[in-house]
Parts: C-alpha cells; sequence; structure tokens
C-alpha cells in the first residue's frame, strides 16, 4: 500500500525489494550532482553504507540513478519518473526539480528513522515499484507572518526544509506589518531600528494593558540572501510581501513624513487594523515605498512580489488634503479608487523591473492592472469567477475558513483542511488554468512561539500541500488518515511537534460528519524536547 504524501498520480507497486547494502552506489548526471548530495545525506549516515558516486551515462546495476530525461517532459516541468527494481533503482525528469520531487518520494519508502540520521541500523531495503508523478497546480504555498512575531532564520530554515518534504514550492513571507518590520533596508535604518521592535504586546483580545516583554528582531541582508539561496537550492521560490498602503504602522513609527498627519506614531503592541497607512497623495510616499522595493528586488528574485493591499481604511485619506488633491487631479471616484490608482503605480514600477506583482483581494478593484495577480481569502468567490471569465484575471486562492492554519481546530479540524476544493465550480478548463494555484497562511497574532507554530501548521498542513499536489479525483480522507500515521512520525523525528490526532478533530464535528472511517492511530512516539 502506498504510504506516501502528497498521494503520487500514478503508483504500481511491484514485487521485491531493492537493498541497500555497502555496494550501493548512486549514480548521477552533471545537473544532479546537488539532488545526488541531497541522498548521499539522508542514506550514509542512518545506513553506515558508504555511497559512492558514478557518472549517469549508463545504469549500473545495484545503483540508485538520479538523471535528466527530455522525453518525461510529458509529466511537466516537476513531474518525475521513480522505478525501484530488485537490481536497481531509476529516478528522472525532465529537471532537476522533477528529480527532487521524486528524491522527496524516494524518502518516504524508506523507513521513518532514516530521518534520525542516527548510525547503521539493519536491512534497509526499498519496495519495488514504478511511480510517475506531477503536480495538480504549479504554486503550491505556504505564507509565513514574521511581522507579529519574528520566529527567526533557523525556524525559517526548516520550514524551507519541511515545505520540501511536502512538495510545495513558493514561500510567502510576510515581512512588514503595525507590529514590526523585519528586513534591513540601507536607505532607511530607522526600519529597523524603531521599527523592528515593539515594548510589549496584548496577549488576548481583552487584555487591558500589553505585557510588558519587548519583542523584536529583523533579518539583516546576508541573511536573507542565505535563506533565499537555500531556499532556491529546494526548488522554493520566496515571495516577500512589503505591506501597503494598510498595515504599516511600524514603518510609519520610523518614519511618519510618509502618513496623512505627520503622526508621531509607536509600533502597534496590539493587534487589529489601524487607521495610519502610507499617504497616497504625497510623492515622497512613492520615492520611499519605491527605494524600499529597490533594496527588496536586489535581494528576492521571485517574479512575484507581494505588496499585500488588505485592510486599508480609508478614514485617513477621505481627511488628507494630499490624497484629496491627488483624487481630483487623477479624477477618481472616491478613496476606493484612489487605493487601485496606488496598487497600478506600484504595479506598474514592478512590471518595468520584470515582476509581477501580487496583492490581498482586496485589491480587485475597478481598473486594476491585467498583470496583478489576486490571491483570494475573504468574500464573494462571485468576484472571483467574474474577474476571471471577463479579464482572465491570475488568482492563487487562500479561502479564509479552509487555508488559514492560524483558526482553532475547532474551527478548520483537519478534514476541513483535507477538504478544500480550490476551484470555484463553474469554470472552464481556459478558465481553470488561470488558477495559479493554493496557498496556506499563518499568521501570527497568536503564535509568539515555535512550539506554538508546529502546533498550527502540523498536520493541517500535511493535509493542504495533497490538495496542492494531487489531483482531486484521488483524495481520500480515510487513505489519508492511513497515510498521516507514518508521516507523522517522519515529522517528529524531523523535530516537529504536530498537534495530537485526538485535538485535530473535535469530537461533536467527528460523529456529526462521520469523518472517520477508520479508528485514529495513536500518536507512538513522544515528540521531542524543545
Ligand atoms: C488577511 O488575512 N488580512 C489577508
Ligand atoms: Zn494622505
Amino acid at each position: 500500500m502506498c504510504n506516501i504524501i502528497p498521494l503520487p498520480v500514478l503508483y504500481q507497486p511491484s514485487l521485491g525489494y531493492f537493498p541497500l547494502t555497502t555496494e550501493t552506489r548512486i549514480q548521477f548526471d552533471e545537473s544532479n550532482a546537488w539532488n545526488a548530495a541531497f541522498l548521499r545525506n539522508l542514506l550514509s549516515p542512518a545506513t553506515g553504507i558508504g555511497l559512492h558516486s558514478s557518472p549517469a551515462d549508463l545504469p549500473v546495476e545495484g545503483a540508485i540513478r538520479l538523471h535528466l530525461d527530455a522525453t518525461l517532459a510529458r509529466l511537466g516541468q516537476e513531474g518525475y519518473r521513480l522505478e525501484v527494481r530488485p537490481g536497481g533503482v531509476d529516478l528522472a525528469a525532465c529537471t532537476t526539480a522533477g528529480v527532487f520531487y521524486g528524491f522527496q518520494t524516494l524518502r518516504q519508502l524508506l523507513p521513518v528513522e532514516i530521518e534520525e540520521r542516527s548510525p547503521a541500523q539493519a536491512n534497509w531495503h526499498i519496495p519495488c515499484l514504478l511511480i510517475e508523478d506531477w503536480p495538480r497546480f504549479p504554486w503550491r504555498g505556504f505564507m509565513l507572518d514574521e511581522g507579529r512575531y519574528f520566529h527567526g532564520r533557523d525556524t525559517v530554515l526548516q520550514l524551507l526544509d519541511l515545505m520540501a518534504l511536502h512538495k510545495l514550492n513558493v514561500f510567502h513571507w510576510h515581512l512588514t506589518e503595525d507590529q514590526g518590520w523585519r528586513i534591513a533596508v540601507k536607505k532607511y535604518p530607522r526600519l529597523v531600528e524603531i521599527g523592528s521592535h515593539r515594548p510589549g504586546t496584548y496577549r488576548s483580545m481583552f487584555s487591558s494593558r500589553h505585557d510588558g516583554c519587548p519583542h523584536g528582531g529583523y533579518y539583516t541582508r546576508e541573511e536573507l540572501r542565505e535563506i533565499v539561496a537555500y531556499a532556491a537550492a529546494r526548488h522554493i521560490t520566496i515571495m516577500p510581501e512589503i505591506e501597503m498602503p494598510g498595515h504599516s504602522l511600524a514603518a510609519l513609527a520610523a518614519y511618519p513624513e510618509f502618513s496623512c498627519t505627520g503622526g508621531p506614531f509607536s509600533v502597534a503592541t496590539r493587534f487589529g487594523i489601524f487607521a495610519d497607512i502610507y499617504c497616497a497623495g504625497k510623492e515622497a510616499t512613492f520615492s520611499f515605498l519605491q527605494d524600499v522595493l529597490s533594496e527588496v528586488l536586489e535581494i528576492f528574485p521571485s517574479p512575484f512580489i507581494h505588496i499585500g493591499g488588505d485592510e486599508a481604511p480609508k478614514k485617513r485619506w477621505k481627511a488628507c488634503p494630499d490624497c484629496q488633491r491627488r483624487i481630483r487631479k487623477e479624477g477618481l471616484k472616491n478613496e476606493e479608487a484612489l487605493q487601485t490608482w496606488f496598487t497600478n503605480r506600484i504595479a506598474a514600477w514592478l512590471e518595468s523591473r520584470g515582476r509581477r506583482l501580487v496583492g490581498w483581494n482586496q485589491v480587485l478593484g475597478k481598473g486594476l492592472a491585467q498583470g496583478a495577480v489576486v490571491q483570494y481569502w475573504l468574500g464573494d468567490l462571485q468576484e472571483v469567477s467574474a474577474a476571471l471569465k471577463h479579464e482572465r484575471r491570475q488568482f492563487v486562492m487562500s479561502a479564509y475558513l479552509d487555508t488559514y492554519l492560524d483558526h482553532g481546530y475547532n474551527l478548520m479540524p483537519l478534514s476541513r483542511a483535507y477538504r478544500y476544493e480550490p476551484l470555484p465550480a463553474g469554470l472552464d478548463p481556459e478558465e481553470q488554468s488561470c488558477i495559479l494555484g493554493v496557498e496556506f497562511p499563518l499568521w501570527t497574532e497568536w503564535v509568539p512561539s515555535r512550539a506554538r507554530l508546529d502546533y498550527q501548521a502540523f498536520p493541517r498542513l500535511t493535509a493542504m500541500a495533497e490538495t496542492a499536489w494531487t489531483p482531486a479525483g484521488k483524495k481520500e480522507l480515510a487513505d489519508f488518515h492511513r497515510r498521516l500515521e507514518p508521516f507523522l512520525r517522519r515529522l517528529e523525528l524531523l523535530g516537529v511537534r504536530p498537534a495530537s490526532l485526538s485535538e485535530v478533530e473535535p469530537g461533536w464535528l467527528r460523529k456529526k460528519l462521520g469523518v472517520f472511517t477508520i479508528p485514529l492511530p495513536q500518536r507512538k512516539t513522544a515528540p521531542p524536547a524543545p
């Protein structure tokens, strides 16, 4: 039975095993040197096998062969073919990304103990089979909000490794917020000097004061470059998000001259939506934002740059002489139209530098620049369908009640996370192709620690990764639960502390929906110490 997550498209088991022995070789062509190193790092410590490398021109008996094969373009740019026979393993794809995903599958054909990277255990072998596999969507995203809480380099690197295991390929990095600015900008040093720290945090909606515990942190340019390269080696694009015009209080605390009123402001210690946003009337605001974005583009090669655009109250713009002058000068109808004008100005600036703007679906106003990609999270799905049909607008889908990892398990149980279908009904195939994919956001207002992050994200992200990769018709909840058991042990050996299976599906809901057709497996190993 297949234990792999996400479930492969075609899976054909056969008899026998390929044994890993001291004679096992990894054969690879030049372009797969990095993939081969990755495989050797996984296999060598646990198996105690000194894996030898050799060129991959011809298959060698007893070898694991990684190579490119142009004929496999029929499986798409990220697809792969994996054949395990008693005499050898052949992993091929038309790109190194495909081989990398094949490696993530091969890894799950080995006992979970392989992840311990501990010295020799006994009798490692891989079951014989043929897999041909490719993703459903080209955009398979995970978003981390580090504006609310800074989690830091080590956590991000580990999350990138976990994304790779799940065959996810877009890390949407929410780096600026009312509560913190997390990215060093040479031209505006106060963004991190002032904007990256707050004196405390209101720990609940009902607190009457903040907790008095200072919180802060930011990434240097060197760290960002390191993280971008680490992601690229795992075929993950990092799409930075620099929020505008709203959720910008930390930046305005540092540079109040880019607001409507001139401030002064402080970095937010509460969560919510704040009235003070960037002024759309002052030219200086655009010089500032373009300077910031110029430095962002130097670091992030992503073709997509996210500018937020959600939750921008218009109170200040309504009262601001500069914003009102802009509305008159540009012949705009109102402040909503001013936000579209603002977004289009940034979109054009990005486009002239070869990048595309992405915004949350509040940017979807009349006249939004054609090239802008919209991330749907809340509101009328009819608007998505209309924009698809009339403008061929491209979307990424992140429905609030089905993909937000910050929800409690009572609101979004594992079964709901698994069942999410990103394509709105009633689209023809050409319209469907405008949905680039799906993304799973983790907002961190209530996620101050790594333990909480793990609990919120796992195992729901595991369920969601299957939606992003596997054809909808092949998904099945009971079978997913069966495959989840070994996968959870793998996650635990990788240092993750997922929510326990008794917590991910509130009991009353389980009864009501009858979602579990097989008994839930109990976790066997204790989670590792923090
Ligand atoms: C959002 O959740 N405010 C995009
Ligand atoms: Zn203004």
